[in-house]
Formats: structure tokens, sequence, C-alpha cells
């Protein structure tokens, strides 16, 4: 009897969760899709492109003349509206949760989240690749400590593991961003968890770890690798040895992609740039790894610095595509629009 009364209210749970499922509409906006955000959707919409459809039916060129995207992001945010409009009912709704699960997270300057259409997405490997001073580690700081602030205030509500190659992670850095970002000094430190790696082997493990630090009870919503590059290359030099490293590069980019998948974390890496004395025309820089970090990372970002100490960030996919580029500054508090 006792049984059949369980089986019962079973059912009677299972029909009320599926009633449940159906009335929970399926509402898909513009920033829902991947590199949207609230500025760029506000575009879009006042130019009459405010729904799914009226976006997936655009070519790029002409999404690129009306957003200011790159080819590359036009033609995925295209392709993500046809895919949700292509969906079913139910996988639809799958999408819009996974979609909704992401979390943009603050670079302390509105100019850049909006570049990267709303900031430092969860579920994605955002690259940020510049020669030396441009900013790179700076950023990954002020990545740091704002994962740590509420969701409400742009962070992820979150602790960051810092995976630092090149010796430049300082706690003093950190202990003033936090107090502009308004983070206690001592607990800004505290969830961040960094560690030196050694050597590209050691770097792998350390990647690989972090799952372990997720079970146990680390809210982990930011995985920096600063930099991502520098050991790999340091160790393998020559032609010969040059797919094997990139072979071990691509294993070390499928970890990070596991992890920010799995995990709904964000992974923030940096690239240096190595000098292209062919290239004529433009900045004879291009982003050590080659094509497998480019493809691996959601998005690219190229640092430079700009004028009167300003750094401009641009978001790449091609270097030959219209300019989707703004401006920002490095202070004592962190990034800032300001001078
Ligand atoms: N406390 C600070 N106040 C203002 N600017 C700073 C501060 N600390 C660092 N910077 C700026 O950041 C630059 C270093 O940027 P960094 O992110 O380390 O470059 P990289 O791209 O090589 O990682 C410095 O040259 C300086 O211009
Ligand atoms: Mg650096």
């Amino acid at each position: 009897m006792a049984e059949e009364k369980e089986l019962e209210k079973e059912q009677v749970k299972v029909k009320e969760e599926k009633e449940q499922e159906k009335e929970k509409e399926i509402e898909l906006t513009l920033t829902d899709l991947p590199g949207i955000g609230e500025v760029i959707a506000k575009k879009l919409t006042e130019a009459g492109y405010g729904d799914l459809i009226s976006v997936a039916a655009l070519s790029p060129r002409e999404l690129i003349s009306l957003a200011g995207l790159t080819e590359t992001a036009a033609r995925k945010v295209i392709q993500a509206a046809r895919k949700v409009l292509d969906l079913g009912f139910t996988s639809a709704t799958k999408f819009l949760e996974k979609r909704q699960e992401v979390i943009k997270i603050t670079t302390g300057s509105k100019n850049l989240n909006e570049l990267l259409g709303g900031g430092v997405e969860t579920k994605a490997i955002t690259e940020a690749f510049g020669s030396y001073g441009s900013g790179k580690t700076q950023i990954g700081h002020v990545l740091a400590v704002s994962t740590q602030m509420p969701i409400e205030k742009g962070g992820a509500g979150g602790m960051a593991v810092y995976i630092d190659t090149e010796g430049t992670f300082r706690p003093e850095r950190i202990k003033q961003i936090a107090k502009s970002l308004g983070v206690k000094p001592e607990d800004a430190l505290k969830n961040i968890l960094v560690a030196r790696a050694l050597s590209s082997d050691h770097q792998m493990l350390l990647a690989e770890k972090v799952v372990d630090l997720i079970r146990e009870g680390n809210p982990i919503k930011l995985l920096i690798v600063d930099s991502l590059i520098s050991l790999f290359r340091a160790e393998f030099t020559g032609r010969g040895t040059l797919a094997d490293r990139q072979q071990k590069l691509n294993k070390h980019l499928h970890t990070l992609h596991k992890i920010a998948d799995s995990y709904n974390l964000a992974v923030y890496v940096t690239n240096q740039v190595m000098s292209r004395p062919d290239i004529l025309f433009g900045d004879p820089t291009v982003a050590i790894g080659g094509h497998i970090v480019g493809h691996a990372s959601t998005f690219r970002i190229y640092l430079r610095k700009g004028k009167k100490d300003s750094r401009v960030a641009k978001l790449i996919d091609s270097p030959n595509l219209p300019d989707s580029e703004c401006v920002f500054f490095i202070k004592e508090g962190g990034v800032s629009d300001k001078e």
C-alpha cells in the first residue's frame, strides 16, 4: 500500500513538473546571442531588427554595418539566431537555459565590456594579445577581483584561479583594485588562488587541477592563464618540435574549454605577439601560437598603447575587417573609461 501511494505521489509530481515546463515561455532576446550586449541589442532594435527572426535573416555584411561587428562575430551571431529558430520547442528551451547560465564579468571599462558583448563571458575563452605593457596582465588582475562581486554588480559571485607563468601577479595591485571596486582587500586576496607554473607540463596540470578545486567546493568562476604560451615557447624551440608544441597546446586549450563549459566559468588567457617584419602595412605583430589559439578562443582582443597613456582594444577575427575598437585606461584602481 505504502508503495502504491508513493508511486501515485511521484506521478502527480511528474505531471506538475511537466505543466510548469509548458508554462515557461521561451522568450529569447537578442542579448541571448553570443557576443550581443545591451548596446548592440539596442542599436539593432532601433534599426528595426529587434527579434531573432529578423537577425537570422540578415547577411553578415548587413549585420556588420548595422552593429559594427567583425565578420566572424557577425557570422557567429547569425548562425546562433538561425540555430535557435531551427530548434524544436524543447531544445530551444535548453539552448535558452544554457545561454541564460552565461555570466558576463565586468572589466571595469564600459567600452571594453561592450566590445566583448557585455563583459568576459563564462563558458568561453577570452584571449587578450598584445605587446609588452599593453595591459593584458592588468586586465587579468581586475577580472580576478571583479569576478568576486555579485552578479548584479557585474561580477560572478565566485573565486578566481590565476595561473602565473611569468611571475607578474602582484597582490598589491589586487588590493588597490579591490579598494576601488568596493571589495574588501583581504577578501579579494583570499578568493584568488595563485599558482606559479614552472613548465608547460606543470601549467597543464594546474589547469586540470581546477576541476578538483571546484569539486572540493571552491566556487571558481574565472580561470586566468597569464601567459598561455610563454612556457611552451621557451621549451619548444626550433622547427622540429613545432608540431609537438601545437599538439600540447591544443590539448591544453581543450582542457580549458571543457572546464569553462562544464563549470560555467570564464577563461581569460593572455598571449604575446611576435614581430612580423614581412608585414609592411598595419601592425607588424602577430599572436604567437598561430591558428590553434585563434580558433580555440571564443573572443580575441588585440591590445595596444594609444595616445596619451590610453589603451586601444580591438576585437579580432581577421586583420582586414571593419574596425570594432574601443579606448580605455589603466589606473591605480584598475581599468577605466576615463583618463
Ligand atoms: N598602479 C598603476 N597605475 C596606473 N597604471 C598602471 C599601474 N600598474 C600598471 N599600470 C600600467 O600597466 C602597464 C603594464 O601592463 P601589463 O598588463 O603588465 O602589460 P602586459 O600586456 O605586458 O601584461 C604599465 O606599463 C602601466 O602603464
Ligand atoms: Mg603580462
